[in-house]
């Protein structure tokens, strides 16, 4: 099923078996809009903390009831979070958890079902985004249309170390990041087979965003 060629450096697939044993669950068409949300947002916190991995230290002092003792705590890194409407929104909290100091930007971008090329619709970033990490998250990277144009977008609003974290890829959908986007570093649970005539991903999980949100 996960595809066995092997990807660039920048391709990160978070192989934990918490986050193969997850996802296997999130697949499956019998879990219900609840456990998806609650699946989506564990699997993003998971992810965050395979991609803050090269977040610098500084030195601090810290007293324990036993002693004085050195130290370490984040180097004052600056985090935005930038899901791509809607499924994105689904993979923010859990992240927010583990950095609560991150701002919160949004990419409004929606597939034509014909051309399956994305349509942007809303956009509100934070005024800093040039100083600051950017994970842009979607659960979905299919033919890395809407990837490619949040990162442009991105890039033109002044941000320069970005990170895209999805849940599942398609072979297409990294290829079209990766020739795109080189200095972008891709998280993903899993890269899977191919994609259909419909631009969905195989064996994949269906439509995130309907199932996220139970509009189908
Ligand atoms: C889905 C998904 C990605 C996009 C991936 O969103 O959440 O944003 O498709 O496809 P791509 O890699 O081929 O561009 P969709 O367009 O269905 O919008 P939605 O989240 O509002 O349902
Ligand atoms: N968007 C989805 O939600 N699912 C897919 O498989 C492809 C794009």
């Amino acid at each position: 099923m996960t595809e066995s060629r092997t990807f660039p450096s920048n391709v990160v697939i978070v192989d934990h078996p918490l986050v193969q044993h997850k996802l296997s669950i999130l697949r499956d068409v019998a879990t219900g809009a609840k456990e998806f949300r609650e699946l989506i947002k564990e699997l993003a916190m998971l992810e965050a903390y395979e991609a803050t991995r090269s977040f610098q230290l500084a030195e601090t002092t810290v007293t324990t009831p036993i002693t004085q003792t050195t130290t370490k705590v984040l180097a004052g890194k600056k985090v935005a979070v930038v899901p791509i409407l809607r499924a994105g929104l689904g993979m923010v909290e859990g992240i927010l958890e583990l950095i609560p100091a991150a701002k919160v930007g949004h990419v409004g971008l929606y597939r034509d079902p014909e051309t399956l090329k994305p349509v942007a619709y809303y956009h509100k970033l934070p005024e800093d985004i040039a100083e600051r990490d950017v994970l842009i998250v979607d659960p979905m990277l299919a033919t890395g249309g809407s990837a490619v144009a949040a990162v442009e977008f991105l890039r033109e609003k002044g941000a320069r170390q970005i990170n895209l974290l999805v849940i599942l890829a398609a072979p297409e959908g990294i290829d079209e990041v990766v020739r795109n986007c080189e200095d972008v570093k891709i998280y993903t649970c899993a890269v899977d087979s191919h994609l259909n005539d419909h631009g969905y991903i195989v064996p994949g999980l269906g439509d995130a965003g309907d199932r996220l949100f139970g509009t189908k």
